[in-house]
């Protein structure tokens, strides 16, 4: 295979590994909430190639983005994209890993701002070829969660674990069942006869930080007002009943979603799965309000077409891509009939799975 390692740096690489992106079934906005989510992981991967520095330099090189960046210990972190992989580095170190500069090369196809985890992919790719680089002992579960702290502490995104847990430890084809409180989780088929579609909205996340640290806050409020730890100890939405707006609308969305992705895992129809899935589109619009008219304009389409059992906006919301679950090979006819009508609505959508 060609070496991106090579062209850019001259020499041969001493480690590779790669992570895939990943599409939310079900289970939005809960994984902060220490509830219940069902990714699977996307076909699209992140891919690095490593090796040792010559010299006593971090090298960095981006090839998406064309874009090189060298740093030395001493100095403050650069920011942008390379803050996630010295994010990771920094806190290996931390936990006491003993990790010397190394040369790096970083080639994604996970779409960069569909609400598919880019920055997860590239975590977890990151983390895989540290641990082989260095011969690192560290399992799946334990990337995962230092994933997740680069994207806290370094990105400044107050993200739940699920993105991270799904390139880390989902694959193609499978559903991964978990339970984000104890990290129990079990690896589950996808419904029968079913495939699934992803189609970007074309409306890039914005503001999706600012508005995802707030909801997370807001659940917090709610959860202390009812006094739980969090959401995801309340299952009887009477207790909410006496919240101010709009946290009693917050919470009434999550405890819903939890309860959605408890009874999507459990013997249920792919008619009710797909049922299930139209609700939670709903509730993130209607009670969790992070949906925008490009997004509900998709959904609809895609739930209107008699093939699809259901369909969602996927991921943090504010734009980015939807999901849907189809009737199996149906992907083809789906997705020209639903992304003609979109185009005629005036938006500019991509099928991306
Ligand atoms: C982002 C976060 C996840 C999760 C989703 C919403 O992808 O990184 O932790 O909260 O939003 O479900």
């Amino acid at each position: 295979m060609k070496s991106v390692f090579y062209d850019v740096f001259g020499f041969t690489p001493q480690a590779a590994a790669d992570a895939p992106g990943r599409v939310n079934l079900l289970g939005e906005h809960t994984d902060y909430n220490d509830g219940f989510v069902l990714p699977t992981a996307i076909p699209q991967r992140t891919y690095i190639e490593l090796a040792r520095s010559p010299n006593n330099e971090y090298q960095l090189y981006a090839d998406r983005l064309d874009e090189f960046v060298s740093y030395v210990p001493e100095q403050d972190m650069p920011a942008g994209f390379s803050s996630y992989v010295f994010g990771c580095i920094r806190l290996l170190q931390q936990k006491g890993f003993p990790l010397t500069p190394v040369a790096m090369t970083i080639s994604s196809e996970v779409p960069i701002g569909a609400g598919l985890s880019s920055s997860a992919a590239l975590e977890v790719a990151v983390l895989r070829g540290l641990r082989k680089l260095f011969g690192f002992n560290i399992d799946d579960v334990e990337i995962a969660q230092i994933a997740q702290q680069a994207e806290i502490q370094f990105a400044h995104v107050r993200c739940g674990i699920m993105d991270q847990m799904a390139s880390s430890l989902a694959d193609v084809g499978h559903m991964l069942f978990l339970d984000t409180r104890t990290l129990q989780r079990a690896i589950l088929p996808l419904p029968a006869n079913t495939e699934l579609i992803v189609i970007d909205s074309g409306v890039p996340r914005s503001l999706a930080n600012s508005e995802y640290n707030q909801r997370r806050s807001e659940c917090e409020q709610a959860a202390a007002l009812l006094g739980v730890p969090a959401l995801r100890d309340v299952d009887d939405l009477r207790r909410i009943e006496a919240l101010p707006f709009p946290l009693k609308q917050r919470a009434h969305h999550v405890i819903s979603e939890n309860q959605r992705v408890l009874e999507a895992v459990g013997p249920i129809s792919v008619e009710r799965f797909g049922e299930l899935m139209n609700a939670s589109h709903a509730s993130l619009r209607d009670d969790f309000a992070v949906s925008i008219p490009a997004l509900d304009v998709l959904v609809d389409l895609l739930q209107r077409h008699q093939a699809v059992y259901g369909a969602r906006l996927t991921g943090a919301g504010f734009g980015g891509a939807c999901v849907a679950l189809a009737k199996k090979d149906t992907h083809a006819t789906v997705t020209a009939e639903v992304l003609a009508a979109y185009t005629a609505a005036g938006y500019h959508g991509k099928v991306l799975v």
